[in-house]
């Protein structure tokens, strides 16, 4: 017994220890910590249970059978965030470079399965070399086993990455299927192919960082949803992600009490929109006086800046915010930004979390570069996303909603619940400017009747009570009492229920 005990501690302390005193060293000397060191940060204290810290590869290749550690590169178990059940498996670069074996593979398959039969997330902390060169196949084969676990379980439990050093090859397409992509900066990159490959193929010289670092897919690509200074943040702020979220899609998220009363007024909103409606004005202020203690957890923000997106509570419950941004591009909607709300309300659709639309866009961004980019078939993402959206939706035109942009962003014929306006609101088939010189193209050349024309077409068109008098409006508010007319239609909303009818699967245009 005594031998077994001794064994059974040796064993941990060889897992514990990875790939030695010298590969912790150097990774700390990177900025980096080690896989544990990553979880005792993500999760409660005292919380984390560890499977599989014996568990080995069975390669016998290029002199792997003497190079056995036990846990094989990657720490897997579950835990608790602030209470809630996590799975999580963390890489450990100190293991043969984090690189992803058979045994490894086998390792975050049964976390994952374990995940989704019990319904709670799955959080994947990667920092690895990618397929284990050594066993060739076979670790493709887990990749594979893991990239099918991805998609069974997407729309069902959330699935996020942290990217914290190398993620490159097939090992970038498991993240690419979880639900949100966080980077560290400098320590971490993703691309399917390294720089050396790019400038064999395409004669292109560029760094890793360059190619594929935190700041290229948080400003450039789109991929990753956020950037953190280094691993401590990143870890805090996945913790504060995962208060927003749900265990899974049959659960509602969770609610956190506020102090913040729901019928509270804020006054400064009603200068909000400049009387010039050609001014821009920061949505972002809005988004921040509407929500519970001005805490909104942005997502994306530093890409495709012409929206915005971001969970925040109202009422202490959770709320996914789709807003246009006058400042950047006057809010239009082009295919970058359609992407990214598009993924954003079907998030939100697939874990109960409201979606909140704030309105002011001028319509869809014209162009030969969008045109050829396809912005018909992107465009399409949000509309098609909006509309078969089920949870409740409340929307707010702030000032314009324009054209098919108008449809788009959460209206009423996209099954809107609750539709406000503010008096601001300007809800038009186009501007009026550019209406009246296609309707009275007569006239161009006499400014004076044009200009007529189109204060005519502005005292008709732009203002909300048009569409109010037909109810795609439900009322005009006062933007003070913004919060407060929300929260109350987010708590009538609270049951809601509506299901599309039954099919395989839609096919949202790609
Ligand atoms: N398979 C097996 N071992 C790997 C590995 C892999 N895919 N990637 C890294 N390692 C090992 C290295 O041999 C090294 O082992 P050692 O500590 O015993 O010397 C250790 O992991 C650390 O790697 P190292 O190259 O020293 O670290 P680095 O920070 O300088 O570079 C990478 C990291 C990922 C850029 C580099 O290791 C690399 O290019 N790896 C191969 C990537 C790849 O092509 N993967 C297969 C395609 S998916």
């Amino acid at each position: 017994m005594h031998d077994i005990i001794r064994q059974l501690d040796e064993k941990r302390a060889a897992a514990r220890l990875g790939g030695g005193q010298r590969r912790i060293d150097s990774q700390h000397k990177k900025g980096k910590l080690t896989a544990r060191e990553r979880i005792e940060l993500l999760l409660d204290p005292d919380s984390f249970e560890e499977w599989d810290m014996f568990k080995e590869h069975r390669c016998n290749d290029f002199g792997m059978a003497e190079q056995l550690i036990p846990g094989d590169g990657v720490v897997t178990g579950y835990g608790t965030i602030n209470g809630r059940l996590i799975f999580v498996f963390s890489q450990d670069f100190t293991v043969f470079g984090g690189a992803l074996s058979e045994a490894h593979a086998e390792k975050i398959c049964k976390i994952m399965d374990h995940a989704l039969k019990v319904g709670a997330p799955v959080i994947g902390l990667n920092d690895s070399g990618g397929a284990r060169i050594q066993e060739g196949v076979a670790s493709l084969g887990g990749y594979a086993d893991v990239f099918q676990r991805n998609v069974m379980a997407s729309g069902v439990i959330p699935q996020i990455s942290m990217i914290m050093g190398p993620c490159a090859g097939g090992a970038v397409y498991s993240p690419a299927m979880t639900d949100f992509i966080f980077m560290v900066k400098d320590s971490s990159y993703m691309f399917v192919t390294g720089p050396e490959v790019v400038k064999t193929v395409t004669h292109e010289e560029v760094t890793a960082e360059e190619l594929g670092g935190a700041v290229t897919h948080n400003t450039k690509s789109g991929v990753a949803d956020l950037a953190f200074e280094n691993d401590v943040e990143a870890l805090n702020m996945l913790r504060r992600l995962m208060n927003y979220l749900p265990a899974n899609n049959r659960e509602k998220p969770p609610v956190e009490k506020t102090n913040d009363p729901a019928d509270r007024l804020d006054f400064s909103l009603d200068t909000l929109v400049p009387d010039n409606a050609n001014k821009p004005y920061d949505m972002k202020e809005l988004i921040i006086k509407m929500v519970d203690d001005c805490n909104f957890f942005e997502l994306q923000p530093d890409y495709a800046k012409n929206i915005i997106i971001g969970f925040a509570r109202m009422d202490g419950n959770p709320v996914g915010i789709v807003a246009n941004q006058p400042l950047v591009l006057a809010g239009c909607l082009d295919i970058k930004s359609s992407i990214k709300a598009a993924r954003f309300v079907r998030f939100c659709d697939a874990f109960n979390i409201p979606v909140v639309t704030l309105v002011d866009v001028p319509g869809f961004m014209p162009g030969t570069a969008q045109e050829y980019g396809g912005i018909i078939k992107h465009g399409a993402k949000l509309l098609y996303a909006y509309a078969e959206c089920t949870v409740p939706k409340v929307t707010l035109i702030t000032r314009k909603a324009y054209g098919g942009a108008y449809d788009v962003m959460s209206s009423k014929h996209l099954r809107g619940d609750v539709n406000f306006a503010w008096p601001s609101a300007e809800i038009a088939v186009m501007g009026p400017k550019g209406a009246v010189e296609i309707i009275f193209r007569e006239e161009k050349n006499d400014p004076a009747k044009l200009a007529g024309r189109e204060a005519e077409y502005k005292a008709k068109f732009a203002n909300p009570f048009v569409a109010g008098a037909r109810g795609f409006i439900d009322d005009v508010i006062m933007p003070n009492e913004t919060r407060k007319r929300i929260c109350r239609s987010l708590a009538m909303l609270r049951d809601k229920k509506l299901e599309n009818p039954w099919r395989k699967h839609g096919n949202i245009p790609l």
